[in-house]
């Protein structure tokens, strides 16, 4: 069973899909986590965001590994654990660039497919429905107006106990341009899949969210 979750950044594509993945005992692999590590090894490499070849080579060295860690995802690089480093603004704003090289997408789309083959799994990202899964059983796609998002993701930091050194009208436009870039690139742009279903999680809880992929999940009567 293969479960896709694709959107905007802060939909809250990460925060259901944990929840939907220990419900249903489902492998959870967050591949925006993946672009993001990429990032991080273009940085510590001090390569040009744009150079593919250069961080391809970067990305074979270093090495990256999603694990399970005390039921918590963790990313590493080169053996390190950087899974606070990939959330800082500095790669949120450099992620877009990274993830928009074709050979790189390439390699972490073939990374992503062969975690999908192996078990049953709930993934969320940009091009889930319509690139990497295009047959997944069930593929949703959910959006929030983007003054919501950034409020989201303020409040997330506050309550991780991060202080934030940006204004939500920061934040926002920090995610509108984010937005812009995924949903123009040339190469799996971010897009509804013609199979998913949307929500419009601007006015909507988490457990609401949860309880509504659910229900979508029981129509397709393939598990329950
Ligand atoms: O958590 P947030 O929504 O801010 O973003 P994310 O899911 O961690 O993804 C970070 C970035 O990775 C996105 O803005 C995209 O540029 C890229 N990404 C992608 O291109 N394709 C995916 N399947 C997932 C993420
Ligand atoms: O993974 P993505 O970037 O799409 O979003 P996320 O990191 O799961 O969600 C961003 C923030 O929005 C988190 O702090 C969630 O708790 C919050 N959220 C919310 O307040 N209401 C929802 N219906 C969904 C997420």
């Amino acid at each position: 069973m293969q479960l896709a979750v694709d959107g905007p950044a802060s939909a809250g594509k990460s925060t259901v899909a944990k929840i939907i993945a220990k419900k249903l005992s489902y492998v959870y692999i967050d591949t925006g986590a993946m672009y993001r590590a990429c990032t991080v090894i273009a940085r510590n490499h001090q390569l040009d965001y744009g150079d593919e070849a250069g961080i391809l080579q970067a990305i074979d060295e270093d090495g990256i590994e999603l694990k399970s860690e005390h039921g918590e995802q963790k990313v590493y690089v080169a053996g390190k654990d950087v899974s606070k480093e990939i959330r800082t603004p500095e790669i949120s704003a450099n992620v877009s660039q990274v993830s928009a090289l074709p050979k790189v997408r390439e390699k972490m789309v073939s990374l992503q497919r062969q975690m999908a083959s192996k078990t049953n799994v709930i993934m969320d990202g940009r091009d889930i429905g319509t690139t990497v899964l295009p047959n997944a059983e069930v593929k949703i796609f959910l959006v929030a107006s983007a003054r919501s998002r950034a409020e989201r993701r303020l409040l997330d930091f506050k309550e991780r106990g991060i202080e934030s050194k940006q204004t939500v009208d920061e934040i926002e436009q920090d995610i509108a341009a984010r937005d812009y870039k995924d949903s123009h690139r040339k190469i799996s742009p971010l897009k509804k899949a013609d199979d998913a279903i949307e929500i419009d999680t601007t006015n909507m809880s988490i457990e609401q969210v949860v309880d509504a992929i659910l229900a979508e999940i029981k129509k397709t009567q393939k598990i329950f």
